[in-house]
């Protein structure tokens, strides 16, 4: 809900959304001063004039703005849109160099309009041949305030957008430079949204990390000077995600303010948190400006992806389930937006590249007798990719793996009652392959010098027209060539020796070349998904080297991270679920040891751990042990039944102050939207001894409903207990010995149990206490045997009356 009022001191916005409020107004001066962004005011009156900067003088050697305003110094100020040159020294929204050469910048209040919907979105090449993500049809109350500002110096013009999805509350900011000058234009940066806090008593979390180790959560209290996230990769990347928090110090997953920023946006992005010399705090957000950088000529534009801003004062999940939603709702469309995701199998760690039809089928029969629901064909089977060296870039089918095409092997597959998917990498070519061979001219290379490659691979110039088209009819030949209802679209490597070969070889001409890529793949992605709109795309880059709203605007998931194992997968897991809800998580049981740590973890963890993303299996049913082949079919079954709670129920993590005894494990809880039913996993890390209690805290419950809870039955098995079971057992069962093993067939030893019913009043305010904890004496089937990488799952559901 926008209100715009008209007081006597000037024209004040006030965006509400269903808890918070964003306010701010135009000053005399013509400046657009930020009031407010917090809680939901249901009263305005007084917003104005308690909130606005009451300046008498300007401070030290500060710089008076005008004769005019001689109080006014822009540096002590409460922005929307921060320059450079009028005396704000802190880092500026906008900077840019007109044909005179002035790099001053001064933007100024002119006219202000209210759209429906997300306001006018500009073609930005004809054709869209570039495209900018546009956010997905909903029915949730969605309005855009355009304020229209005017650069008092180049005399350009700033189209500043803030869209409201009110249900989301979520904050939408994007802006539109015109270039009204008469001259050249020379941009050197323009993010997409600003936020100036009054104070700076902040902590900054960020998501970092590497290959195989995605979204690793940091913190860091905010002092003095400039803070600054991004990436330079060319994609959104592993190092640093675009989703960062700003929060009170000590803000929990149940209370605190807290502030959420995100960008609809795949490529180099840059998010700067700065404490001002006067103790505010500054949060920029948007493109890293030398990836946007560009000359416009007059007349032309030039536009910001959308960022993302919400606020809660319920803490990180707070912040988390408003960004969930606002994904949910707003970024993900298409016939899969609130379609339950498939169980999937995927080839890769089976058999690497080494597939053919043989192996895929008896891959997919065992799979299929476990439930399993779609059949995905990784990298290998196509031109002649027999390694990572060679072939990518020729999609054709590699006949003698599978001769007669995929064409049989999919209609096998559906045969069996399984949907049938592939993977692609259309971005990229190895150099020995057709494609390379036959238009080196389509490929970034800097002629003349060694080209960096990345694991042997160079990458297509996306922004070209004639690229997009090609990969167009490349894709659309596969995708008619055979009933594929599901495509893993990866992209495994970073930018270098960024140049194009058919654009001008001038500064001008090589602008902007990672952004244009960037909005290539959108345009080519666009018409994909609308070519194909039943088709379930996969995102994936070694795994999340690019997982963010941009992708997801055409990719209703993404697979995390390459890192399979269980362990690492909590943390990762973790970190996404800050910002990402579980509809978009792919996530797979693979074998153990793991193939990225060589760690032994438990069937039951894996399956637990991957069951709160989308679950998937990725390991060679051939080599399972009878009673895992059967585990896996059981759990399957399980997560059918429970799949749209897990997929797109409200998501918690259950870390709570008044809980401390579940330091070593980690809790989630997804609880279905109607509050009657919830899953619960717990899972252990490294287990400390002697810590017999262990209470579950719950959250998302209803307080007036009664619910039977009910905890997954937990087997374990004799050798869990080592040598230790010559302690009690009358026969002696030598380790690795067959009369052990024989011993473990005879005699499963089955965990506790546990089932109760309970108020969500008592649930929410005392959690569970589960059984005791094994301390090395006195084990039976009351006993929690919890030890390294267990874990445990519950189901609760709500009783009739
Ligand atoms: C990297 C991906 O992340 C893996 O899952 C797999 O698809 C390989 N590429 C295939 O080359």
């Amino acid at each position: 809900m926008i209100l715009i009022q008209n007081t006597p001191a000037g024209h004040c916005f006030t965006l509400h959304t269903e808890g918070t409020t964003y306010a701010f107004w135009v000053t005399e001066s013509g400046h657009l001063e930020h009031l407010y962004y917090g809680p939901r005011l249901h009263r305005i009156e007084g917003l104005l004039e308690t909130q606005r900067l009451k300046s008498a003088f300007g401070p030290g050697n500060t710089i008076a703005y005008s004769e005019d305003h001689p109080a006014l110094t822009l540096e002590v100020l409460p922005q929307e849109t921060g320059t450079r040159g009028k005396g704000d020294y802190r880092e500026p929204m906008v900077a840019t160099c007109d044909h005179l050469g002035r790099r001053s910048s001064d933007l100024l209040y002119c006219s202000h309009q209210l759209h429906p919907g997300l306001g006018p979105m500009p073609a930005l090449e004809p054709g869209q041949a570039l495209a900018m993500p546009h956010l997905g049809d909903t029915p949730d109350p969605v309005e855009t305030l355009e304020i229209l500002l005017k650069d008092g110096v180049q005399g350009t013009a700033y189209h500043l957008y803030y869209t409201v999805f009110y249900a989301a509350n979520t904050i939408g900011r994007r802006m539109v430079l015109e270039n009204t000058s008469p001259g050249p234009l020379i941009v050197e940066k323009l993010m997409s949204a600003q936020l100036d806090l009054p104070h700076s008593a902040f902590t900054l979390t960020h998501f970092t990390g590497a290959w195989a180790r995605e979204m690793q959560r940091g913190s860091m209290p905010l002092s003095g000077g400039l803070h600054q996230l991004g990436s330079t990769t060319g994609t959104s990347s592993n190092r640093t995600n675009p989703l960062f928090l700003l929060h009170a110090p000590k803000a929990t997953e149940t209370s605190g303010h807290c502030y959420g920023f995100n960008l609809v946006y795949s490529g180099n992005c840059q998010a700067t948190v700065e404490v001002g010399a006067f103790g505010s705090t500054r949060v920029l957000q948007g493109v890293r400006p030398d990836s946007l950088a560009t000359t416009l000529a007059p007349g032309a534009s030039l536009a910001t992806p959308l960022a993302v801003l919400t606020f809660s004062d319920q803490g990180f999940g707070g912040i988390s389930r408003h960004l969930h939603g606002f994904t949910r709702h707003h970024i993900v469309r298409g016939p899969w937006q609130y379609r339950v995701r498939p169980v999937l199998i995927n080839s890769w760690e089976a058999f690497y590249f080494d597939v053919n039809k043989d192996r895929l089928l008896q891959l997919a029969k065992r799979a299929k007798t476990l439930g399993v629901e779609l059949f995905v064909l990784d990298d290998g089977w196509f031109g002649n990719r027999d390694s990572d060296q060679r072939g990518l870039g020729d999609w054709q089918c590699n006949l003698k793996k599978l001769p007669g095409g995929l064409k049989p092997l999919a209609e096998q597959i559906n045969h069996l009652g399984m949907d049938f998917g592939i993977w692609v990498e259309p971005e990229m070519a190895n150099p020995d392959s057709d494609l390379y061979r036959a238009h080196p001219e389509w490929f970034f290379e800097i002629p003349g010098i060694r080209q960096s490659l990345g694991r042997h691979q160079l990458l297509l110039d996306l922004g070209l027209p004639a690229v997009q088209d090609y990969l167009f009819e490349a894709l659309r030949a596969i995708l008619d060539s055979a009933p594929i209802s599901y495509v893993k679209w990866d992209m495994n490597r970073n930018m270098t020796d960024v140049y194009s070969k058919l654009s001008p070889q001038t500064p001008e001409g090589q602008g902007a070349l990672s952004h244009r890529y960037v909005l290539g793949l959108y345009g080519l992605l666009s018409r994909l998904t609308q070519a194909f709109p039943q088709v379930l795309f996969e995102g994936c880059a070694s795994g999340g080297n690019r997982f963010d709203l941009g992708m997801l605007c055409y990719m209703p998931q993404i697979w995390a991270s390459d890192n399979t194992d269980a362990h690492s997968r909590v943390a990762l897991q973790t970190g996404y679920s800050l910002g990402y809800p579980p509809s978009t998580m792919g996530a797979h049981v693979s074998d153990v040891p793991n193939h990225q740590t060589l760690r032994l973890t438990p069937l039951a963890t894996r399956q637990t751990v991957a069951s709160f993303g989308l679950l998937g299996y990725e390991l060679n049913l051939a080599h399972q042990s009878v009673s895992d082949l059967k585990a896996m079919g059981a759990h399957i079954d399980f997560y059918k039944q429970w799949r749209r709670v897990l997929q797109f129920g409200d998501f918690y993590r259950l870390e709570a102050d008044d809980f401390p005894e579940l330091r070593e494990s980690t809790g989630w809880m997804s609880v279905s939207q109607d509050r009657r039913q919830a899953v619960v996993g717990l899972i252990q890390g490294l287990y400390t001894p002697n810590q017999p209690e262990l209470r579950l805290p719950l959250r998302g419950l209803n307080p007036e409903l009664i619910y039977r809870v009910r905890q997954l039955p937990v087997q374990h098995s004799l050798s869990t207990f080592g040598d230790l079971v010559n302690a009690v057992s009358p026969i002696k069962l030598p380790k690795d010995s067959l009369r052990l093993k024989l011993a473990e067939r005879l005699y499963p030893v089955p965990g506790e149990q546990l089932e109760l019913v309970a108020s969500g009043a008592v649930l929410l305010q005392g959690g569970i206490r589960l059984h005791q904890g094994f301390m090395g004496m006195g084990y039976n089937e009351q006993v929690r045997l919890y030890p390294d990488f267990a874990a445990r799952l519950f189901v609760l559901e709500a009783l009739d009356n």
